[in-house]
């Protein structure tokens, strides 16, 4: 059997506590609901279903999708919004709205920018709909625990829908308990349980999905202003400069800047890796940024779309990137904000960066 891009839809009879939801919500009227479960416990089938009854009673409804690593409204990496205008089979049918980057598909170092995003397309859901329901990752322990509450404390959520199997949301049941309403349904006894493969092939069609008939468009960086990375801070370094590096390094050196004490040099080693750690040089691998996902994000500091930096040409200040977004959506860009994830148009994710990389 083949891997499906949507894995979330009811196949069986509807649980008795999720119509009594349903109930509970009518009887509320408006609303911004959370649903918090661990991985495959049935949190975006549980959301799918009360979006589309809360649409058939005739309310607006929008979606916060903040899975990143699992999202059903596209692109991955971001956190997105959308509205239904009837009721949908998957949410991916859901069109979105609006976007807030993310860059990565792993919030653990992107706790800030995946509770600022959720908050700021909460806020947009609630000025246009009468319930805002947020689809949440499954990543509840450890840090993933820490990033559940400060979502709940940032969104100030009506009610957060915890599913659990036995008891497993218990302590963070307790920790948001003072700022909002909490109710548990039952984990589904039929949920399927997905391998991390099964996961990665379901992100691959959904990468490929996303980038399917992009261009390669010609960024100016002057113009559109490179951001999230120490990158393109400070003054450009001199001729000299980059000279004296390369000798001292054995590099060869694109690109680098100098803010304060710091230099930040885009560099590719040519032989002999010498590291300089402690020297107050920060080396940004050539390589790391090819197939980087990247940004474009307007002047309200929300994500247009997304696009894969294939070919900086630091020394023309234009930066080649493949993205499936218009000439009038790029127009709309005021930065290009790099993100942490290497991956290319097919969907091959290629690696994972470390926040200080870039
Ligand atoms: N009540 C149910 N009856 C039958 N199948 C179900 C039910 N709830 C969920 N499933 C199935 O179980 C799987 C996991 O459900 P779902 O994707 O909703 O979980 P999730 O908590 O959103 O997962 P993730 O952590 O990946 O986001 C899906 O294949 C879904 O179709
Ligand atoms: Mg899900």
């Amino acid at each position: 059997m083949g891997v499906s891009i949507n894995k979330a839809a009811y196949t069986k009879e509807v649980p008795e506590d999720r119509l009594e939801l349903i109930d509970a919500l009518a009887s509320m009227g408006e609303g911004t609901i959370m649903f918090v479960g661990d991985v495959d416990s049935g949190k975006t089938t549980t959301v799918t279903f009360v979006a589309n009854e809360l649409v058939k009673m005739g309310y607006r409804v929008a979606v916060v999708d903040s899975d990143v690593g699992q999202k059903s409204i596209l692109p991955p990496a971001t956190v997105s919004i959308g509205f239904l205008e009837s009721p949908v089979e998957h949410l991916s049918q859901v069109s979105p709205s609006a976007h807030y980057f993310i860059g990565i598909t792993t919030p653990s170092e992107y706790m800030g920018e995946t509770v600022v995003g959720v908050k700021r397309l909460v806020e947009i859901g609630r000025r246009n709909a009468d319930f805002v329901l947020i689809d949440t990752t499954g990543f509840i322990r450890g840090r993933g625990f820490e990033l559940k509450r400060l979502k709940v404390e940032a969104v100030l959520p009506d009610l957060v829908v915890f599913i659990e199997r036995a008891g497993e949301m218990g302590e963070l049941k307790r920790a948001v308990s003072g700022l909002t309403g909490v109710v548990s349904l039952n984990a589904s006894s039929s949920v399927r349980k997905h391998t991390h493969d099964e996961r990665r092939e379901i992100r691959r069609a959904k990468w490929r999905s996303y980038f399917e008939g992009s261009r390669l468009v010609e960024v100016d960086v002057s113009d559109v202003p490179v951001t999230g990375t120490l990158m393109f801070r400070g003054r450009p370094l001199t001729v000299e400069e980059k000279e004296l590096l390369e000798r001292l390094q054995d590099w060869v050196v694109f690109e680098g800047w100098k803010l304060g004490d710091e230099y930040v040099v885009v560099k590719a080693d040519s032989g002999r890796v010498r590291y300089c750690r402690g020297s107050g040089v920060r080396a940004v691998d050539l390589e790391s940024l090819s197939n980087l996902i990247v940004g474009f994000i307007d002047g309200s500091g929300l994500c247009l779309g997304l696009g894969i930096l294939k070919w900086p040409r630091f020394s023309e200040g234009v930066f080649e990137v493949l993205t499936p977004l218009d000439a009038e959506t790029l127009s709309l860009a005021s930065e290009l904000r790099l993100g942490r994830l290497r991956v290319t148009e097919d969907g091959e994710e290629l690696s994972l960066l470390r926040r200080c990389d870039l």
